[in-house]
């Protein structure tokens, strides 16, 4: 069977770019991996008050990440960083010490902006965190997008030919990490 991945989109919106681009992702991973959506939305603000009595989203978000194989991230950047939506979601999993959900997973980084700039040092600072969750990042190819309506469609369809070859590059790349994760865990 396939290895099953879970999706995180760092934006919430409902118009996201991010999730254009994650859905034209899984698209060109069909045939390497089933993948599974994290939804991020309901989670409350993390609170180590919380730790002993997890909310049911934390739960939930828990249980998916521990059932996936590996997972992807798919962010904006918002102010030079990582959306606080996302952060809080990868704390809440890192929690109570001791009982973190991303020790020894594997992890494919994209991002799409509307500027030419956008998402490298986003993807930076999400690499450094996931580093020190012991979460193994594929290095290259690195996957930086400027979503236009002529490359992606709302619906994540994707519209240019070298692009689709580049999305599947990825993808392949990441399913040589992920296979190359035997014991990590
Ligand atoms: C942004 N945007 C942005 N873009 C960027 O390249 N670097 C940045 O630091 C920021 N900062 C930022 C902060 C906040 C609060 C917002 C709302 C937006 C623009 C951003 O790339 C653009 O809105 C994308 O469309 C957001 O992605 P989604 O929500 O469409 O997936």
């Amino acid at each position: 069977t396939r290895p099953n991945v879970a999706v995180f989109v760092g934006s919430l919106s409902a118009r996201s770019i991010n999730r254009r681009l994650s859905l034209a992702l899984q698209a060109a991973g069909r045939d390497l991996f089933s993948f599974s959506t994290v939804n991020i939305d309901y989670l409350p603000l993390y609170n180590r008050d919380l730790d002993q009595d997890l909310p049911p989203a934390v739960k939930r978000l828990k249980a998916q990440v521990q059932e996936a194989d590996a997972l992807l991230f798919v962010t904006p950047e918002y102010n030079r960083s990582v959306p606080s939506a996302l952060k809080n979601a990868l704390d809440w999993g890192s929690r109570p010490y001791g009982a973190s959900v991303w020790r020894g997973k594997m992890a494919a980084v994209a991002g799409a902006s509307v500027g030419a700039l956008g998402t490298a040092v986003a993807q930076t600072h999400l690499r450094t965190v996931l580093m020190h969750l012991d979460v193994v990042t594929l290095p290259q190819p690195e996957l930086y997008v400027k979503v236009t309506d002529a490359l992606l469609t709302e619906t994540g369809e994707v519209l240019d030919p070298d692009f689709e070859r580049l999305l599947a590059d990825f993808m392949r790349r990441f399913s040589v990490l992920v296979a190359s994760a035997n014991g990590r865990t």
